[in-house]
């Protein structure tokens, strides 16, 4: 895999316009656009768009802890929806032998995502065993930022982490709470604008987890079952 050469530690997000959908020409997918026709609007990210774009962040991720002598890095991840992304991102970071992760799962429920309330966010499984080590947090998707800033204040103050360093692979920043505008990411994979995502451990009601790439949901077809 290549390496990056970039010395900047914020990856620059690839930016999906709502209109610039883009299509997957491989042919299991195309089996299964076929059934979910009536559930999705579009592939939104395909498959090998992400399976490159997480190729880089791993490479951005280990460069820039190697760079500032960190060898080791507590990746959490978010429950559920960043599982899959997780996977994928922790098999390339140990294919590139710069790093050594070690997985810990964490799940949070926000209530009140709406951009005008405060909104809050409940951890409803605790984790121990980060106090002075270096935490790397998996999210599938910022949206509101409320999960990626309470999980940032409760694993530096409340769990004593030495650093903390976000990653998501979807930044919906459009959507972005009015007391967060200015939330720092430090690892975004794709920007994206205000469409109802899944696939790839989002879910739409449960639905399209399994899936490996990103759709965007017909949400008319669903308010009209
Ligand atoms: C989703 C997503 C993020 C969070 C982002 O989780 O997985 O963790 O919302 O939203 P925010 O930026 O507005 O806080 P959800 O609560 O839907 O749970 P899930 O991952 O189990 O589907």
């Amino acid at each position: 895999m290549k390496k990056t050469t970039e010395t900047n530690s914020q990856t620059m997000p690839i930016v999906i316009p709502k209109s610039g959908s883009i299509h997957e020409d491989d042919k299991t997918t195309d089996l299964v656009r076929e059934e979910l026709h009536r559930l999705i609007d579009q592939v939104f990210i395909s498959r090998t768009h992400i399976k490159n774009r997480v190729n880089d962040l791993a490479s951005q991720i280990s460069a820039d802890y190697s760079k500032a002598g960190i060898s080791k890095v507590h990746m959490i991840v978010v429950l559920k929806g960043a599982t899959m992304f997780a996977m994928d991102l922790v098999r390339a970071i140990y294919d590139l032998h710069e790093i050594s992760v070690k997985l810990g799962y964490i799940k949070a429920s926000s209530y009140g995502r709406d951009t005008t309330t405060s909104g809050k966010v409940s951890i409803t499984e605790e984790i121990d065993g980060v106090q002075g080590k270096h935490v790397l947090l998996v999210e599938d998707i910022a949206d509101t930022g409320l999960t990626l800033s309470r999980l940032k204040s409760y694993f530096l103050k409340n769990k004593k982490a030495e650093s903390l360093k976000g990653c998501a692979l979807l930044d919906k920043k459009v959507r972005r709470h009015e007391r967060l505008k200015e939330l720092d990411i430090d690892y975004i994979g794709f920007e994206i604008p205000d469409v109802f995502v899944a696939g790839y451990g989002l879910d739409y009601a449960e639905l399209f987890r399994e899936i490996p790439f990103i759709v965007v949901v017909n949400e008319e077809y669903f308010s009209n079952r």
